[in-house]
């Protein structure tokens, strides 16, 4: 078994979504003894500008052109970072909440490498996933929490981008885990990491 850890926090040591996400990995590794994990953090990755060569590159591929040389090494680097998510059976994402949506250099890999024929594809049926079979935890973590002042309809864009994402690359198996209040001092900041540090370990018992 292996596990892919997509870290979004630049936090590190102090992330909520990270912490959590650990704590998940623990357990999850201790139920599959030889289990390996690939940890892809999103702001030490040189993740590649999708513009220029990239871009058309995948235009190329929607409209049957061949690639020049200098497309195919875009879409070269494009897929060997996909690669990394095909060959995980479990998809960690440490996720923090950043203006109700998610930090802009997870953004960017997730723009990066769910491409047509790379991460999903689409004929008249409409979008098929090849990432079907595998399992997401999201570790969704935020400052405050969402609830009658910011209803999670209007303003949850990060547990509803990635449980989308997830339905586009095939991804029925979307597990999300909330760490909310992070700014609300000190003791509910702990409070909330040992609740959603209990439950991410409730989770790894079934995945
Ligand atoms: C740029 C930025 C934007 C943020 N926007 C929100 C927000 O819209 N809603 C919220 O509840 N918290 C927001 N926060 C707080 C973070 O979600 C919170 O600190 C969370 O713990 C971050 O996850 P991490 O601890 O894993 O880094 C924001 C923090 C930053 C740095």
């Amino acid at each position: 078994m292996h596990l892919l850890h997509v870290e979004g926090s630049p936090r590190k040591q102090r992330s909520a979504s990270i912490d959590v996400a650990q704590s998940f990995i623990e357990a999850w590794k201790a139920r599959h003894l030889g289990s390996t994990v690939d940890t892809l953090d999103v702001w030490t990755t040189d993740l590649p500008a999708f513009d220029g060569d990239a871009l058309d590159a995948k235009y190329a591929g929607l409209t049957g052109q061949t690639r020049t040389p200098a497309q195919e090494r875009a879409w070269d680097g494009i897929r060997a970072l996909a690669e990394r998510f095909h060959r995980a059976d479990v998809i960690v994402f440490s996720v923090p909440m950043w203006n109700f949506g998610i930090p802009y250099r997870l953004k960017h890999l997730i723009d990066a490498v769910s491409q047509k024929d790379v991460l999903f594809s689409f004929d008249e049926r409409g979008l098929i996933g090849l990432l079907g079979g595998r399992k997401a935890v999201v570790v969704a973590a935020r400052g405050v929490a969402l609830g009658p002042d910011y209803p999670a309809q209007d303003f949850d864009f990060q547990g509803a981008y990635m449980r989308t994402w997830c339905k586009m690359v095939g991804i029925d198996a979307c597990h999300i885990v909330l760490v909310e209040k992070t700014l609300f001092g000190p003791e509910a900041d702990a409070e909330s990491r040992a609740a959603a540090r209990d439950a991410a370990v409730v989770l790894a018992a079934g995945l």
